[in-house]
C-alpha cells in the first residue's frame, strides 16, 4: 500500500501531487455526491463566479465533474494536453473568485479586498501551472539518459517492433534486433545508423525454440542492456476446434514464455543498473474474452497480469515496467492472422504512448475509444455478454473456413 501511494505521487512536484488529489476528490466524491445527493432545491453551482442554482446548477455538475476527471488523471499520467489547460481552467477560477467576491460575497470593500486576495491565490497557481509546460510536454531526460546506451528488441523486423526500434535510434539508444527474417533486421540495422549515432546488432531467433531464447539471452552478454521490449507476437483468428495446435502452442511460447524467459535472464543485470526499463506489448485483447481468437487473447491476458505484477515487484529496483495495450494497429499482424492487412494506427503513434507513458504508468491503452473498449466494457456489460459482442465483432474479421 506504502509503495502504491509512494508511486502515485511519484514523477511530479509535491504541490501539482495535492492537485491531483484534490482533483481524484471532487471527481469521485464531492461532485457525485452533489449530482446524485443534494435535492435540486439547495443545489449550487458557481461558474466564471456568477451562481447557478436548482436545475440550472444540477445541468452544469456533469461538465464540473468531466473536468476533476480529466484533470485527476491528466496530473496522474502527466498527460501533454495539460498544457495549456489546466493554467486556462485555473485562470477561469481566479477570476470567477474576484466577480464571486464581489457580487456575493462581504459588501463594500471588504468585499473588493477578499475578492483580490482569492484572485491573486489562484493567479498564482494558474501562472504556476503556465510554467509547468515543460513538465507536461515530456521535457524529460531521453531514453538514452534514463535508461543507458543498449535496447533489446524482439519482433524487430515489421510493426511495433521496427519502430520501437527507430524511437530508440532517435533518442540515443542501439538497439539488438532480433526476429526469425533476418533480411529485415538488417535493412532496419542500415535505416538505425543513419538515424543517428547508434549501433545495431542483429540476432536471428525463432522466440518458438526455447534454445532460440537462451541463445538470444546469452548473446547479449556483452552487453549493457537498459531496455527490454518484449514485442514479438502473433495472431491466428479462427476456431479453437479448426486451429492447428501446433501454432497456438507456438503462440503462448512467443507470447508468453519468451517474455519470461527473456526477463528472468536480464533480470539480474537490468536490476544492478540502478534504472532500466522493460515494455510488454500486450492488447486491448487481454481484457476481453475474444472468440476465434481465444488463445491469442488469453496470451495478452498472461503479458498484461505478469506485467502489472512485476512493475510492483520492480518499483523498489528502479526499473520501470510498462504494459503497452494497442488496439488494431496497421502492421502486418491482422494478414498473418489470417485477415485483412493495414486496419487501425499508425505503430509510430503507438510507440509514441508507450514511452510517454513509461516510467509514469504501468499500463497503457493508446486511444480512448479502445480504453473505453477494454476498461469500461468489462465494468458496464456482464463477461458473457462481452464475449457474445466480441464474437460477432471478430466474426467480421475471419475468413469462412476458419468460422
Ligand atoms: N497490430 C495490431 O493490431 C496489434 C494490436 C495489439 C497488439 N499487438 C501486438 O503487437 C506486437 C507486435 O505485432 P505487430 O503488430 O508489430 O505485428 P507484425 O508486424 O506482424 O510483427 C510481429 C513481429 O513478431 C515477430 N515474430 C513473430 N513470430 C516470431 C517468432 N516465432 N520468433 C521471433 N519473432 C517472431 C515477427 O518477426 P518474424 O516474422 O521476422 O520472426 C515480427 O517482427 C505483437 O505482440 C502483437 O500481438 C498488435
Amino acid at each position: 500500500m506504502a509503495g502504491w501511494l509512494r508511486s502515485i505521487l511519484a514523477g511530479r512536484p509535491g504541490w501539482m501531487s495535492a492537485l491531483m488529489l484534490f482533483s481524484a476528490y471532487m471527481a469521485i466524491i464531492y461532485v457525485p455526491w452533489d449530482f446524485f445527493m443534494k435535492p435540486v432545491a439547495v443545489d449550487e453551482e458557481v461558474w466564471f463566479g456568477i451562481l447557478f442554482r436548482g436545475w440550472a446548477a444540477k445541468f452544469l455538475e456533469p461538465f464540473h465533474w468531466a473536468i476533476y476527471a480529466a484533470a485527476a488523471y491528466g496530473f496522474r499520467c502527466m498527460k501533454s494536453w495539460m498544457w495549456p489547460w489546466a493554467s486556462l481552467y485555473v485562470w477561469h477560477l481566479a477570476c470567477g473568485m474576484l466577480v464571486w467576491n464581489l457580487l456575493y460575497g462581504f459588501e463594500g470593500f471588504a468585499g473588493f479586498i477578499t475578492g483580490v486576495v482569492s484572485f491573486a491565490a489562484f493567479a498564482a497557481l494558474a501562472v504556476a501551472l503556465w510554467r509547468a509546460r515543460p513538465l507536461f510536454q515530456g521535457a524529460r531526460d531521453t531514453l538514452a539518459e534514463r535508461y543507458g546506451g543498449w535496447a533489446l528488441v524482439t519482433g524487430a523486423s515489421s510493426g511495433l517492433g521496427a519502430e520501437f526500434a527507430r524511437a530508440l535510434a532517435r533518442d540515443g539508444v542501439s538497439c539488438v534486433l532480433t526476429a526469425r527474417r533476418e533480411d529485415r533486421l538488417h535493412e532496419l540495422a542500415e535505416e538505425l545508423s543513419k538515424i543517428g549515432p547508434v549501433e545495431t546488432r542483429v540476432v536471428s531467433a525463432d522466440l518458438a525454440d526455447a534454445d532460440d531464447v537462451e541463445r538470444l539471452a546469452a548473446s547479449v552478454d556483452d552487453l549493457d542492456i537498459g531496455i527490454l521490449v518484449n514485442n514479438a507476437g502473433f495472431g491466428f483468428y479462427g476456431k479453437f476446434a479448426k486451429q492447428d495446435v501446433g501454432r497456438l502452442r507456438d503462440m503462448i511460447a512467443v507470447g508468453c514464455a519468451a517474455p519470461v524467459v527473456l526477463t528472468g535472464r536480464l533480470l539480474p543485470r537490468l536490476r544492478a543498473r540502478g534504472r532500466s526499463a522493460i515494455v510488454f506489448t500486450g492488447s486491448v485483447a487481454g481484457h476481453i474474452p475474444l472468440p476465434l481468437h481465444a488463445v491469442y487473447s488469453a496470451t495478452k491476458g498472461f503479458d498484461r497480469l505478469f506485467g502489472e505484477a512485476l512493475a510492483v515487484e520492480l518499483a523498489d529496483d528502479g526499473i520501470d515496467v510498462l504494459v503497452l495495450e494497442p488496439g488494431p494497429v496497421a502492421t502486418e499482424f491482422q494478414s498473418t492472422a489470417g485477415g485483412v492487412s493495414g486496419r487501425g494506427e499508425s505503430a509510430a503513434e503507438v510507440v509514441a504512448a508507450a514511452f510517454e507513458a513509461l516510467g509514469g504508468q504501468s499500463s497503457t491503452i493508446p486511444g480512448w475509444k479502445n480504453w473505453a473498449r477494454a476498461v469500461m466494457g468489462p465494468r458496464l456489460l456482464s463477461r458473457p455478454l462481452l464475449a457474445h459482442l466480441a464474437g460477432d465483432v471478430m466474426s467480421e474479421q475471419v475468413s469462412d473456413d476458419m468460422r
